[in-house]
């Protein structure tokens, strides 16, 4: 029978996302910050983040369908205008680093003034594409993890930690 094991207790994850968010706020002064959310993986953490970035924040969100490696990703939704922008990606995990690789260049090609890219977990050993993350909240081995918004099948996503799928 398939089980969970916590990975990432919630209070350790509640610290970094805070720290994260003031090293972001940091990176950027007083300036206006536009978050872009991966949907929907990314919901919970990107609602976390903005709140302790602070300031002149904006939220925006892009929808993406992971589709089978040869189809690649298709990108079904971007709700933001960011010409001119300074602005930062908000991604869950990256495992291969096709997802961020392939939303990052989108992104670019709106003219934003700057993008930078933030994901809350990094598997580092399963890195295909080179990308660069200009902040990242754990780096964790290669297993499957669930919770805090990122699911299996849709289930799992309401957790307040992140835990290892065990099947
Ligand atoms: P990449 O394109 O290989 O970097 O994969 C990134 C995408 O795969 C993420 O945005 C997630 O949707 C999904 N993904 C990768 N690893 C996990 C995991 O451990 N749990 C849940 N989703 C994952």
């Amino acid at each position: 029978m398939s089980q969970l094991r916590i990975l990432i207790p919630s209070e350790l994850l509640k610290n970094r996302v805070q720290e994260l968010g003031h090293e972001i706020r940091k990176k950027y002064g007083s300036g206006s910050v536009t978050c872009i959310c991966v949907l929907r993986g990314a919901l919970f953490f990107a609602a976390d983040l903005v709140r302790h970035i602070g300031g002149d924040v904006r939220l925006e969100f892009i929808h993406i369908n992971n589709q089978s490696d040869s189809m690649g990703i298709d990108i079904s939704y971007f709700s933001g205008n960011i010409a001119d922008k300074d602005c930062i990606l908000i991604e869950d995990i990256v495992e291969t680093g096709l997802t961020l690789q392939t939303i990052y260049s989108y992104l670019n090609n709106q003219n934003p003034r700057s993008l930078y890219s933030v994901s809350l977990l990094d598997k580092p050993s399963t890195r295909h594409h080179s990308i660069e993350i200009d902040f990242i909240g754990f780096s964790i081995p290669d297993e499957f993890v669930v919770g805090y918004g990122l699911d299996l099948h849709g289930r799992h996503r309401a957790l307040d930690y992140i835990a290892t799928y065990i099947p």
